[in-house]
């Protein structure tokens, strides 16, 4: 039994990629595995199967059903846009006690390898209280953290590990997913990034990744 939790510096950058990826890795090893997107914005019934949610589902060999989406993603916003605003969009507001209260018995009835996909970056709005930090905090779950190879992005990588590091919050690894047409390559960024991120295991990933890689990252979780 075991979950992991998959956040990022970012919206876009690549967690339901890796995510997927680790599912199919997990799978065909014979592995029980589910996963959750608790929340997700920019929700469109209509196009559920291109959701993060129904790509989840897509990966565990599970159809794509209004009933499975709302077990794995039972909060879903139409505006593309942080949780806060999106909610606030449509007059209501996330209900941060009842999101950790469902991960966690998700976490506690689990009894393969669970992934919880997180949303957006490490400190996106929640609520107008909350950020994804207090959730990840409030869960304490493992954490793989995926970022990019766009330039900023190792700015924006070494403040969320810092950020992680300060609430005392354990990164199992480090995924630099390679942005596609960035000035940066993938290995100026992981060089860089291996000398400042001492403690926790660095992995990268290309545009085509082979499955070995995916088993790279999984045996680090
Ligand atoms: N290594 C990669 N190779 C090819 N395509 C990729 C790779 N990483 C990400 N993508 C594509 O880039 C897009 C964004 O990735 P993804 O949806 O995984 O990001 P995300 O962090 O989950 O975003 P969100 O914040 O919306 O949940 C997707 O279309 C995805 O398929
Ligand atoms: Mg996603």
């Amino acid at each position: 039994m075991s979950a992991i939790f998959v956040t990022a510096t970012g919206t876009d950058i690549g967690k339901t990629f890796v995510a997927t990826g680790l599912i199919r890795h997990w799978r065909a090893a014979g592995r029980a595995v589910d996963a959750l997107k608790p929340v997700t914005t920019g929700f469109d019934p209509a196009e559920a199967e291109g959701s993060d949610a129904g790509l989840l589902l897509n990966a565990l060999g599970k159809p794509v059903t209004p009933e499975e989406i709302e077990r794995i993603c039972p909060w879903r916003y139409a505006a593309p846009l942080s949780p806060d605003v999106a909610t606030r969009r449509e007059n209501r507001q996330l209900p941060f006690d009842e999101l950790i209260a469902f991960s966690q018995r998700a976490v506690s009835a689990n009894t393969g390898t669970l992934l919880i996909e997180g949303v957006g970056g490490v400190m996106v709005p929640l609520d107008d209280e909350h950020t994804v930090l207090d959730w990840l905090a409030a869960l304490r779950l493992p954490l793989l953290v995926v970022t990019g190879t766009y330039l900023g992005t190792l700015s924006h990588t070494l403040t969320s590990l810092d950020v992680l590091e300060r609430r005392k919050l354990a990164v199992k690894a480090l995924v630099v997913n390679e942005t596609a047409g960035s000035s940066v390559t993938l290995a100026d960024t992981l060089t860089t990034l291996g000398r400042f991120v001492r403690t926790i295991p660095v992995v990268g990933l290309t545009r085509a990744p082979d499955a070995a890689t995916f088993k790279t990252i999984a045996d680090l979780l």
